[in-house]
């Protein structure tokens, strides 16, 4: 099969890897791609946005499965536009894909088919909101843009005169565009964080195997939000009891109402969780793999990923067997100097071979290029070291071994990734 990837990120790098392991994959492109994806697939310089573009190239190279990874194009109705074309491909439509695309929604929906989740209000006027928080006078409190807003759009206020400032900035400055013109005012939770990313053909839903981010740009989860600087799988809050309950609680219902309103989701459902003293409650939905988590979930998974694609689109997920891999892994993010803020890009990377890795781990790059031979920077996260091995301290081990041997100008990346993992103060 010939085989398109949508997107440039370390998530793309490491669903490529994946894919080549098929006997049915024969030929990989990826659009855009980055440095590290080069000495994997074949790049196409079309940009994720170009719906046009992308259906044009996948006609025009017989492409037979398409794989759409980053949410702005599965909003805006990337995968519509493959199958108009005839085209297979995997991810939600837009009309699925607004789980993510919009907290409004995703809230209104939990609320409407009872799936446990923050309680919250909408607003579309600061002036209400602002009374409301004044009002309701309870701290932390959660303001949250309705729309797309690259995973900074959550702001925790401590106190009254930052939630105010929070509003004011998303509301009235449009610090995240258009994305702020609703926004979600809600109930601060409290609990370790699971991120479980479910396959899902709109009839079934098969959970993979769980994650834990690290989302703080520095140790001790401090910081600004990023993208996430580190991941480990499994997460060890997620017992095999609270497994269930979010099956039957979450994982089930999320899907019965997606096809209640008549959005059936297929694709991967991530569930962004919080296990609360009141039980799991949502966080957050995400309507594609997650952006470190895909870099540790993914290594453990020892079904063939284009046969699963297959079943998700054709919708027989239900007769295939999905198998993991036992043991751990874990992923640490060396970052761009600056990174989640201002940033140099351009800086030669070392340690690297050829192919842009290294002997015990699996190097994803996230932010590079490839130019005469060498690896360069060209994003805030730019590689994504992971390791698996029976254990996750023997994983965190590796992962970290093979960071030491890598270097770059201004490099950042955080030492205690899956610690908080261990010391069982019921927090990660
Ligand atoms: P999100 O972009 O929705 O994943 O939110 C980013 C992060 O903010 C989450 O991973 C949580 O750590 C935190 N967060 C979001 N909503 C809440 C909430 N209601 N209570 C506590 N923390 C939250
Ligand atoms: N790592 C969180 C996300 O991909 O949204």
């Amino acid at each position: 099969m010939k085989i398109l990837m949508i997107g440039s990120g370390g998530r793309e790098h490491a669903l490529i890897k994946k894919l080549l392991e098929s006997p049915k994959c024969e030929k990989l492109y990826c659009a855009p791609g980055n440095g590290g994806i080069s000495r994997d697939a074949e790049l196409v310089s079309i940009g994720v946005m170009d719906k046009e573009g992308m259906v044009k190239f996948a006609l025009d190279n017989e492409i037979d499965l398409v794989f759409v990874a980053p949410d702005d194009p599965l909003a805006a109705g990337m995968v519509d536009a493959f199958e108009t074309a005839g085209i297979r491909a995997f991810g939600p439509n837009a009309s699925a894909a607004i789980i993510e695309a919009s907290k409004v929604f995703s809230k209104n929906m939990m609320k409407k088919y009872g799936i446990p989740t923050a309680k919250y209000e909408v607003f579309d006027d600061p002036e209400k909101a602002i009374a409301y928080v004044k009002a309701e006078n309870t701290t932390p409190v959660v303001v949250k843009a309705d729309g797309l807003a690259l995973g900074k759009g959550v702001i925790i206020a401590q106190t009254i005169d930052e939630a105010v400032a929070a509003i004011k900035s998303i509301m009235e400055d449009k610090q995240f565009g258009d994305s702020g013109n609703n926004i979600v005012i809600e109930e601060f939770l409290t609990g370790p964080e699971v991120s479980v990313l479910a396959f899902t053909d709109g009839k079934c839903v098969k959970p993979m195997v769980s994650s834990k981010d690290h989302k703080r740009a520095y140790d001790n989860d401090e910081g600004l939000n990023t993208g996430g600087m580190g991941t480990v799988s499994p997460n060890p809050y997620y017992t095999d009891e609270l497994a269930d309950e979010c099956m039957r609680t979450i994982f089930l219902p999320t899907i019965e109402a997606m096809n209640k309103e008549g959005r059936p989701f297929k694709g991967c459902l991530y569930f962004g969780l919080m296990m609360t003293p009141k039980g799991p409650k949502v966080i957050e939905y995400n309507a594609r793999f997650g952006d470190p988590e895909a870099q540790v979930v993914l290594p453990r998974l020892k079904t063939d990923l284009v046969d699963i694609c297959e079943a998700v689109i054709d919708g027989t997920l239900s007769e295939l067997d999905i198998e993991w891999y036992d043991g751990a892994a874990a992923c640490v993010v060396m970052a761009s100097g600056g990174y989640p803020v201002a940033y140099k890009k351009g800086i030669e990377i070392f340690g690297l071979d050829e192919n842009g890795q290294i002997d015990g781990a699996i190097v994803y790059h996230a932010g590079t290029k490839y130019e005469n031979g060498k690896f360069y920077t060209s994003g805030g996260r730019v590689l994504g070291v992971t390791a698996k091995a029976p254990t996750l301290d023997e994983a965190l081990e590796k992962a970290y071994a093979a960071v030491k041997k890598i270097s770059f100008e201004g490099a950042h990346y955080r030492t205690d990734i899956g610690r908080r993992c261990h010391d069982g103060a019921g927090r990660l």
